[in-house]
């Protein structure tokens, strides 16, 4: 049993944490709902509740409430709040709505009911929804329209009561008041039928901008005059006939005035329909503006009926559908735009179109098997657009030929195409404005100057054309051209020249992902109104102020993706004022202390700088994949320390090098003098004395010193390296232990050579150190003739004038060498030990 007061350890750490836990979390933790934005956008969804739950603060703004248990709502449910706006009530098995239940909703404007089963709704359940615009009762389960209790919402703009099971299309009185509706939906219904006053609620409000939508219902008569009188902005009409009806039902619109009328199917739908003869016939009586024709199947021959009707609407549309070619156009057509998307034609229909005499806009999109252009467009004065894009068209000698008379043509638009071959006749078109090539291969730009007669465009697109710009001509004549895309091309010898010579308007240029390598010097000169260059996801190495200098304009400058390293001071300097933004990402940079002032620049510079997450350190390889802006500068500071220290180490480690290469034979020494002095007293004095001298002094020492010496009465043992040193052994051992620990005196031969030799004075050295460490018997100084006196003084110092030290000088004279003979033998005979035989010799 633990002891009382002692709290395990683990209870107590809990304990700790969860009084560090901030408050608003351990909040949360009880609070089911999520909060979107502060105050006022909460999301409570999932839950089982009923009622608003507590956690939604009374300035709530907009709350979801889906997916959670609510079953009913009572009056007054959403008193605690007042200010709500906005409120998702998605798949809350509502089945009962009260009276008042929305109540102290005055500001409410989106009401969202999607997905509950409502079987009881009160009379005044909407009650108090005085600011409702958007009210949305998808798949409630109603019926018809009549028992919705939404007469007095005055305010409402949009209604949508698609996936329901309504069979009437009879608009209640009270939508007359409804004079704000825009947006009526009976999408996926099933009304079968719609007869005549059944929109007579649309016909008294002035309401002129109402979209009605029919989509997905299984319609089989409008009785005539249905739509008499009717002004709508949009009707939707798609899949909202049963099969075979359309026709005839299409009848029923007559009288109507609508600015779009939407009529097809939805190409994922079971009904197919296809394109009859006269299935259209019914839009002659109907006013509209602009005509969708959409996913209809089969047209077999009967295209010669599909503009019949349609002749005068100001725009038509015809996507996905199964038209091979336009046999018929009505005479005098009024169309002045026609757009054709994901049609059926193999060959561009131009003599058909070019009936169509006030076309201002032309698009013939989305095909595949649209391959050809062998047909010529034709007196389309009024033509402005023309866009042939995302075909597979190949055709040669463009585009003079295939534009007669298009005088006004200022858009051309051929990308994603094939293969297309330029001429430079332009004749025809010499007013275009747009030309887009890209994604489509060329043949002839880059090797002529195909575009010389287009001195009025603006805008060139030629990306990813597959061109080689080998002619330094290639955009002459280009002379307004203020936006040039060549991205994804090449440039021969990977290197720009002087290819912009005379495009002086040039605001926008790509020359991204060209396998560019090298920029030339002159390159920019002439585009002094550049603002935004693109040479990313190139090879270029540098960044050279030189080449650049010249645009000061500039605002956006993309040099990301390419090889470079850093931006140098002088590079950095030239970028001109005016620039906003600046991309260097994904480049190769060299994130070394060298250039540190570039790594500050780019932390002073990140208002400019885009990509910044994508700015990372290459080299050196210890930083690689550092981000740039998140570079830790200081590190370099402590590298400098380091630096610094690691010299001063250095120059540590050579000092003590040098010393220890100086002074090699002392430290010797003294490891040999420590272990000798062990051995000392165990060693008896072998010599007399040990005679150090220089090499070339040897004859002098052997005829004047080792001879009397040795030979003499009585003999002196002296010890001589040359003969007495021990062979195999370390010379410095040899001194210490032969020479100075076998010795009772030490005779020094100085002579001019002595006092050079650095050897000697070493000898010397240690005799002296030695004499005072063991306090041994002196050093005899034996000075020969010849030596520099000052010399002398000075290496010999004060050792001379010692008293346990005997300074002599020999002189080649006899007086001289008998008083030397007698100092000599005297000071050697003092502390010598006789042997019985020297004894007996005495
Ligand atoms: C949210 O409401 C609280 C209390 O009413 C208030 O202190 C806070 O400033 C509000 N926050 C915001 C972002 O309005
Ligand atoms: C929801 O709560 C009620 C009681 O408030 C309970 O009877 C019911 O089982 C709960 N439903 C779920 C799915 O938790
Ligand atoms: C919201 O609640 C606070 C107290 O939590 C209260 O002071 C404030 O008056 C309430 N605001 C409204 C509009 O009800
Ligand atoms: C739709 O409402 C009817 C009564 O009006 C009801 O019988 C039927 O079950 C409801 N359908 C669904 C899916 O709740
Ligand atoms: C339309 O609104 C007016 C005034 O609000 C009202 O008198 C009239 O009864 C309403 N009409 C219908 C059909 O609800
Ligand atoms: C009609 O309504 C649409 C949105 O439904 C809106 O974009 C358009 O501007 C409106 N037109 C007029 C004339 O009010
Ligand atoms: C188109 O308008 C012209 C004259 O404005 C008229 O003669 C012709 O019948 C109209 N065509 C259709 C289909 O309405
Ligand atoms: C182009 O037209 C053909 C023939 O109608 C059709 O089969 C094909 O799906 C269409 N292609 C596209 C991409 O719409
Ligand atoms: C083209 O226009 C010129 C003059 O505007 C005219 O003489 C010529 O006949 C026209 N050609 C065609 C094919 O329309
Ligand atoms: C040309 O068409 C392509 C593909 O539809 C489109 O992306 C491009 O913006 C168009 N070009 C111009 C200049 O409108
Ligand atoms: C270059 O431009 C000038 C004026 O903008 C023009 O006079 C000259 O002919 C052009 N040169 C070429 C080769 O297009
Ligand atoms: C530059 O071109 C590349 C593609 O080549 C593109 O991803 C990038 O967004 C362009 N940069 C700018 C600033 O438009």
């Amino acid at each position: 049993m633990p002891k009382r007061g002692a709290l395990p350890l683990g209870t107590l750490l809990v304990l700790l944490l969860l009084a560090f836990v901030p408050f608003p979390l351990s909040g949360c933790l009880l609070d089911p709902c999520l909060e979107i934005t502060p105050n006022t956008t909460f999301r409570c969804t999932g839950l089982n509740i009923s009622g608003v739950p507590d956690g939604v603060p009374n300035t709530t703004l907009n709350l979801d409430l889906s997916f959670s248990n609510l079953k009913s709502l009572g009056s007054n449910y959403f008193t605690s709040v007042p200010e709500l706006q906005f409120l998702d009530l998605s798949r809350c098995h509502i089945h009962t709505i009260e009276d008042n239940s929305f109540m102290d909703l005055p500001s409410l404007s989106t009401l969202v009911l999607t997905a509950n089963s409502l079987q009881q709704l009160g009379k005044a359940a909407f009650n108090g929804l005085t600011s409702l615009k958007k009210l949305v009762l998808v798949e409630t389960n109603r019926t018809s329209l009549s028992e919705l209790p939404i007469g007095h919402l005055h305010t409402l703009q949009e209604l949508n009561l698609g996936h329901n099971s309504i069979t009437s299309l009879k608009l209640p009185k009270y939508f007359t008041n409804m004079t704000s509706l825009r947006h009526l939906s009976f999408f996926s219904n099933r009304i079968t039928s719609i007869s005549r006053g059944d929109l007579d609620a649309l016909r008294e409000g002035s309401r002129l901008n109402l979209t009605l939508v029919l989509s997905l219902n299984n319609i089989k008569s409008i009785e005539p005059g249905a739509f008499a009188g009717i002004r709508l902005a949009e009707l939707a009409l798609r899949s909202a006939f049963e099969s075979s009806m359309m026709q005839t039902a299409l009848q029923g619109l007559a009288g109507l005035q609508v600015s779009r009328l939407t009529v097809g199917v939805f190409s994922d739908h079971d009904r197919e329909q296809d394109f009859e003869r006269g299935l259209l016939d019914g839009l002659c009586q109907v006013q509209m503006e602009e005509f969708v024709l959409i996913c209809l199947g089969d047209f077999e021959d009967d295209t010669d009926t599909l503009f019949d009707c349609v002749g005068n609407v100001s725009s038509i549309r015809l996507v996905d559908l199964g038209l091979e070619q336009i046999s018929q156009v009505p005479v005098g057509s009024k169309v002045k735009q026609l757009e054709c998307k994901k049609c059926g034609f193999d060959d561009v229909p131009a003599m058909k179109l070019s009936l169509f005499k006030e076309l201002r806009v032309l698009r013939i999109t989305k095909n595949r098997s649209l391959k050809t252009f062998d047909q010529k467009f034709e007196g389309l004065s009024n033509l402005e657009v023309i866009d042939l894009s995302e075909n597979r068209l190949t055709f040669s000698r463009c585009c003079s030929p295939q534009f007669r008379n298009c005088s006004n043509l200022k858009h051309l638009n051929l990308s994603f195409n094939s293969y297309i071959r330029l001429t430079g006749d332009f004749i025809n078109v010499e007013n275009l404005l747009y030309l887009d090539f890209q994604h489509t291969t060329l043949f002839g730009p880059g090797s002529y100057p195909v575009f010389l007669s287009l001195q009025r465009l603006i805008y060139l697109d030629i990306s990813h054309t597959k061109t080689e710009v080998k002619s330094q001509c290639t955009f002459c004549g280009l002379n307004s051209l203020q936006v040039l895309k060549m991205a994804g091309n090449s440039f021969a010898d990977n290197k720009l020249a002087n290819n912009f010579k005379n495009l002086s308007h040039l605001h926008t240029l790509d020359i991204s992902s060209c396998k560019l390598e090298h920029v030339d010097q002159s390159t920019f000169d002439a585009l002094p109104e550049l603002k935004e260059l693109n040479i990313s996801n190139n090879k270029l190495l540098t960044f050279d102020p030189g080449v650049y200098q010249p645009l000061q304009a500039l605002r956006v400058l993309d040099f990301s993706r390419n090889q470079l390293t850093v931006l140098l001071d002088s590079a950095r300097e030239i970028l001109p004022d005016s620039l906003l933004l600046l991309d260097i990402s994904q480049n190769l940079f060299d994130c070394s202390c060298v250039y540190l002032d570039f790594l500050m620049w780019i932390k002073e510079n990140q208002e400019l700088l885009q990509n910044e997450e994508l700015m990372l350190c290459h080299t050196p390889s210890y930083v690689a994949n550092v981000s740039l802006p998140s570079f830790d500068l200081s590190s370099c500071h402590v590298d400098a320390g380091k630096v610094a220290s690691s010299v001063v180490v250095l120059l540590c480690v050579m000092v003590i090098f040098l010393l220890v290469y100086r002074y090699y034979f002392q430290l010797y020494y003294s490891v040999v003098l420590l272990s000798g002095c062990k051995h000392y007293a165990e060693r008896g004095d072998t010599y007399d004395a040990f005679v150090i001298h220089s090499s070339k002094d040897q004859e002098w020492v052997t005829k004047e010193l080792v001879e009397p010496l040795e030979g003499g009465r009585p003999p002196f043992h002296l010890c001589l390296y040359y003969r007495d040193f021990l062979p195999g052994v370390p010379i410095v051992t040899n001194i210490i232990q032969e020479g100075f620990l076998s010795s009772r005196n030490v005779i020094a031969v100085i002579s001019a050579e002595f006092l050079e030799s650095k050897w000697c004075s070493f000898e010397f050295d240690i005799a002296q150190s030695w004499q005072l460490v063991e306090g041994k018997a002196g050093i005899i100084m034996i000075v020969l003739e010849h030596v520099n006196k000052d010399l002398l003084r000075q290496r010999l110092g004060l050792s001379r004038y010692l008293r346990r030290n005997t300074y002599l000088e020999w002189k080649d004279n006899e007086i001289s060498k008998h008083i030397f003979w007698r100092q000599l033998t005297g000071v050697l005979m003092e502390g010598k030990n006789w042997n019985h035989e020297e004894a007996k010799l005495m």
